[in-house]
């Protein structure tokens, strides 16, 4: 009925898979795997309540007021201060905004460097946050083959040379949907490849503290060449999504820009979530906090695989995680993920099939599973359903 009032943007742009089948799936006997939550034991609720009485009483009407645009500096300070100790960086200040979780980043950057039929290069398969938000730029994506140690050197160049891209968007660390890292080599190669083209390359990293073995982050891509790496971070994984709190960190000449971008969209981010953040980071343990996180994950996807390896027909291939939420299962060559998404609701058991994460691919046999919100007990009876499903295919 509204047809010929939506703009051309909105009706190209797909909804999201994920937040459709979540209708399907809110039965509470299916067992899913599908969503990206974060299990409850990451939301350090008893410290944020504290910080919530403390602020109250601590800052009284300046949590209910307008704010900045860029974000609390405190919480800004927080966030440069941690990420140069982590990296060996030195960026000031004047180099971070805080966004509405990272995934208003994206929307921000779209707005910032995208005109209409812009080249993007991304991994194939990509997070499908970030192709919806540059779908409503009318971006053309530039898809690279991603291996299990990174992106495919050969695609890339290959890509880079035809395409040109302005905008790279990569998320090294436990890449969504796939899970994997980026080796240390694999990096240092993509850096040769691009570090002499006219190429902006968005670096998006909400898993990177998740690593099970608990060892420091690697470097990120071009570490010491940063004028036109863009960093975006999160605190949705490690402290509450429900805060929607992330950054952008750039040269400040792009913080200007994605500032005056932010204006137009939304003024600020909630003032008060960041005023409890803050607090939060300021009096407790981030690392320790973390820590806790990490140890579960790695329960939960050892669990996960230990299944897979056990109740999986021959032929079925997994990613084994080593951080992060996710792994990603490429059924037989020819076999429909979509195909399998039905079987598996009909015996109550759900996952993302591979689709969204691809530009133009029809058959896809690739589907992502997320361990991070079930029990150990759910995980195998999960995946005890899933393998049968698979069976019937
Ligand atoms: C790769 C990636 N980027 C961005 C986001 C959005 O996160 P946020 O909650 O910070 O908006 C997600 C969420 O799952 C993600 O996986």
């Amino acid at each position: 009925m509204f047809k010929k009032f939506f703009s051309n943007r909105i009706q190209n742009t797909p909804p999201s898979f994920i937040r459709e089948s979540l209708k399907v799936i809110q039965n509470p006997e299916i067992i899913s795997f599908a969503g990206g939550l974060p299990n409850p034991i990451s939301f350090p609720q008893e410290e944020l309540k504290i910080s919530m009485n403390r602020v109250a009483d601590k800052y009284g009407d300046k949590l209910y007021q307008y704010s900045q645009t860029l974000g609390l500096k405190e919480l800004r300070e927080f966030v440069i201060s941690r990420f140069n100790k982590i990296h060996g960086t030195a960026f000031s200040i004047d180099n971070i905004m805080i966004t509405t979780g990272s995934q208003q980043a994206l929307d921000l950057l779209g707005k910032v460097f995208i005109n209409e039929g812009d080249n993007v290069l991304i991994e194939k398969p990509s997070y499908l946050g970030f192709l919806q938000a540059f779908c409503l730029y009318s971006a053309n994506f530039c898809p690279v083959k991603l291996n299990n140690d990174g992106l495919d050197i050969e695609d890339l160049k290959r890509v880079v040379n035809r395409h040109k891209p302005k905008l790279a968007y990569l998320i090294p660390n436990f890449q969504n949907p796939t899970g994997i890292m980026y080796s240390e080599e694999n990096r240092k190669e993509i850096f040769e490849v691009i570090k002499d083209e006219d190429l902006i390359l968005v670096q998006d990293d909400p898993y990177g503290d998740l690593r099970f073995d608990g060892k420091s982050a690697l470097a990120y891509i071009g570490v010491n060449q940063t004028d036109k790496n863009i960093y975006l971070g999160s605190f949705s994984k490690i402290v509450t999504p429900g805060m929607r709190i992330g950054y952008v960190i750039a040269h400040n000449d792009i913080i200007r820009m994605l500032e005056t971008a932010k204006q137009a969209s939304d003024l600020h981010s909630n003032i008060f979530c960041q005023y409890i953040l803050a607090d939060y980071l300021y009096n407790n343990d981030l690392e320790k906090h973390i820590n806790k996180i990490r140890g579960l994950y790695k329960s939960q996807a050892s669990k996960m695989v230990e299944c897979m390896e056990k109740y999986f027909p021959d032929g079925i291939k997994y990613t084994v995680p080593s951080g992060g939420m996710f792994t990603w299962v490429t059924l037989k060559e020819g076999q429909s993920a979509l195909e399998l998404f039905d079987k598996a609701v009909e015996k109550k058991v759900a996952f993302i099939p591979g689709n969204p994460f691809y530009i133009n691919e029809k058959s896809v046999n690739t589907l992502r599973l997320n361990y991070t919100n079930a029990s150990e007990e759910k995980i195998e009876e999960g995946i005890k359903r899933l393998a049968q499903a698979i069976l019937e295919l």
